[in-house]
């Protein structure tokens, strides 16, 4: 667990971080997102102690980051950060190994670590031989993360990973990075001012503002209780619409369908449609329900607006 108590960090007159606290669960992905400006680097930098805050402590289960030698604390901590950062006169297989390498691993232990992480990213093995300069960005992306992983850290912390992608490269290495998350459980704290990112990734977000956490809390707590006008303005008018894609429409479906049931005559959706989808093929349908099919075709139930609205209210699923 990381506990973050009191943060403040001052740059002469500049306050970027002020009074920050937050406690972030192990195995959870935390989103910080906000305005430009409003101290988000600066805060995840004090985890790994690239910044020094001018008051307040961090800790790691329990103990102050400051007690641990900063090499020591930065190899159980992966960092990727928009820019990527390899290194240009390194291979992909040296930028992987970088860790690795200081903690002297044997080289047959590295380049299979190398290889696992090139397949659980989607790159080819052949592309260890390569260098920076002859990857896409995305493929940069892919590798950065791949690096920030190489020795297995409980923790990574992402600034913006996937801010220079382009939107359709961005949403599959989400999704890849969301899957690969769910299988690792890492501690993640993940830096982005994109809404859709957030809602797509995040166990929990914190809003910030002006050096502050406006609110810290699950993505659904954001619409059933903003805690100030500026939540909601942020946020968007679509942001109710964005957490529907969080779920599918087996999470809210009303279970009412007799056994034996055949789809009547408009159209039927799959359990496992994201219930944003749902939404929009049930508008399109001018009716007023869709039958849910299972994985066979058999129907299983209803879908409502009512069943969407149990997703908004905390109903099932609604409490993330
Ligand atoms: N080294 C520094 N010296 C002086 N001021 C700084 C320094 N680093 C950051 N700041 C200021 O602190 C504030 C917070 O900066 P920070 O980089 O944390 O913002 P951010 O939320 O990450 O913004 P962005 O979304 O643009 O990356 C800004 O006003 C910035 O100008
Ligand atoms: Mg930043």
């Amino acid at each position: 667990m990381i506990e973050v108590r009191g943060v403040t960090k001052e740059y002469g007159e500049v306050v970027a971080v002020r009074d920050v606290s937050l406690e972030i669960g192990r195995g959870e992905l935390t989103v910080l997102i906000g305005p430009s400006g409003c101290g988000k680097s600066t805060l995840i930098r004090t985890i790994n102690r690239m910044i020094e805050p001018t008051e307040g402590t961090v800790e790691i289960d329990g103990v102050d980051v400051r007690e641990s030698r900063v090499e020591e604390l930065r190899r159980g901590i992966g960092y990727v950060i928009q820019t990527v950062g390899l290194f240009p006169h390194f291979s992909v297989r040296e930028n992987i190994a970088t860790v690795p390498r200081l903690l002297g691993w044997e080289r047959e232990r590295t380049e299979r670590r190398v290889m696992e992480l090139l397949d659980m990213m989607g790159l080819h093995r052949s592309f260890a031989d390569k260098r920076p300069r002859e990857l896409s960005g995305g493929e940069a992306q892919r590798v950065g993360v791949a690096r920030a992983l190489a020795a297995d850290p409980p923790i990574l912390l992402m600034d913006e990973p996937f801010g220079a992608v382009d939107p359709q490269n961005r949403a599959r290495l989400q999704e890849e990075f969301y899957s690969i998350q769910k299988r690792l459980k890492k501690t993640v704290v993940f830096v982005t001012h994109d809404v859709e990112e957030a809602v797509r990734l995040a166990d929990r977000i914190a809003l910030m503002r002006a050096g502050r956490v406006v609110q810290y809390t699950t993505p659904e707590r954001f619409i059933l209780e903003p805690a100030e006008a500026f939540v909601s303005e942020f946020l968007g008018i679509e942001y109710p619409l964005r957490l529907l894609g969080r779920h599918s429409v087996a999470d809210c479906y009303r279970k009412d369908a007799a056994p034996g049931d055949t789809p009547g005559p408009g159209q039927a959706v799959p359990m496992d449609t994201p219930t944003r989808e749902a939404l929009s093929l049930l508008v399109a349908s001018g009716q007023k329900r869709l039958d849910v099919v299972d994985s066979d075709g058999r129907v299983v139930g209803t879908f409502d607006f009512e069943s969407v609205l149990g997703l908004l209210g905390g109903g099932p699923g609604g409490e993330g």
